[in-house]
């Protein structure tokens, strides 16, 4: 079964959920248009035919530039080869370029659309589950900088979204465990019920919930961007565990992956929220419960220095201040103003160091 969401911010959209839909494109590329398709190179062995034939099918005339995987090529040096690439294949500002892949992917393709001739059109193709929840809606666009992860970006929503569930088929556990972090932080942060699905049951890539988990994961999403495009009130609920995490993924130099550091994330808050006396011990411990399961891998050692002094350039400091999200109980959390001296002793509050 295939569903459409509607996006209803500055640009409205449409999401469109489910399996065998990539020929839904033709509702937004005509023959008349160049298509610039950014995606990596594992994607390009595994799933782009699949875009590439009903483009062929369509006449359309596309090209591609194909990424080495990982987080490294989400950088400004990428960016200009990307911008020089369109150009060479004389780009305009009616043409529209593809995202076609996972969060780096989405990020860095965004990021060109929103700065190439000063914006051209783009459209969201997330074939990993974190991007499918996450990045590939909302319109936030990014590179990393040496000192700081996303510290270069822009707010550009897509044209559309178009997500095939089967992509995610080809993940590895470790990968799609990453994209659950993200829909388990839904739960803690907008419906209990949401959260029990994780904790409950084995949630994985044949589970019979799916869609529904993604199309509730989008539909939360969908409710806070609508309220706040641009970040300046509730959309920071969606940074919850991404403090710490953000801090957590960088010290790792990004071996432990987005999800799996807000999930660190995600468990550190819920002890500091514990030790402020917000939510339960038995809430406290579902939650580091559903953290545990989907660990399904070997976390590296990394120092809480090196974790701290990233989270100290975090772009969500405004005024010596950041804003931390604690859960107040699970489908429940609040944004609290936290003094930068008082990180630290919150640091180490949540993760019982001294
Ligand atoms: N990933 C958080 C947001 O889109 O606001």
């Amino acid at each position: 079964m295939n569903k459409i969401i509607d996006i209803e911010v500055s640009k409205s959209y449409k999401v469109h959920l489910g399996h065998e839909n990539y020929k839904d494109i033709v509702q937004y590329v005509d023959g008349g248009k160049k298509v610039f398709i950014i995606t990596d190179e594992n994607l390009e062995k595994l799933h782009l035919k699949e875009l590439t034939t009903i483009l062929d099918k369509e006449d359309i005339n596309y090209f591609k530039f194909v990424l080495k995987p990982g987080e490294d090529s989400k950088s400004l040096e990428v960016v200009e080869r990307i911008m020089n690439a369109m150009a060479a294949q004389k780009m305009s500002r009616s043409d529209i370029v593809i995202a076609f892949g996972g969060g780096v992917v989405g990020d860095i393709a965004g990021f060109c659309a929103s700065i190439y001739q000063r914006g051209v059109e783009y459209i969201q193709i997330p074939t990993t589950l974190l991007a499918a929840v996450d990045s590939s809606v909302g319109g936030k666009t990014a590179v990393n900088l040496k000192s700081g992860k996303n510290l270069v970006g822009s707010f550009k929503q897509p044209l559309a979204v178009l997500c095939n569930l089967d992509t995610f088929k080809t993940l590895s556990k470790e990968e799609f465990n990453n994209g659950v972090y993200e829909c388990i932080k839904y739960g803690i942060l907008f419906e209990r019920e949401y959260f029990n699905i994780f904790l409950q049951e084995d949630f994985d890539v044949n589970s019979n919930r799916l869609l529904e988990v993604v199309e509730r994961a989008i539909e939360f999403k969908a409710k806070v961007v609508i309220e706040d495009e641009f970040d300046f009130g509730m959309r920071r609920l969606l940074n919850l565990g991404h403090t710490f995490g953000h801090g957590i993924e960088q010290a790792s130099n990004y071996k432990i992956k987005h999800g799996f550091a807000v999930g660190l994330g995600m468990e550190i808050v819920s002890k500091i929220s514990r030790s402020l006396n917000e939510i339960t011990e038995e809430e406290l411990e579902e939650i580091l419960a559903v953290m545990k399961k989907y660990r399904n891998i070997k976390l590296p050692t990394i120092s809480s220095q090196d974790i701290l002094s990233y989270v100290l350039v975090d772009k969500k400091i405004y005024d010596g201040v950041i804003n931390m999200i604690i859960p107040k109980s699970i489908g429940e959390c609040e944004i609290k103003e936290v003094e930068l001296d008082k990180l630290k002793e919150l640091y180490y509050l949540g993760t019982n160091n001294s």
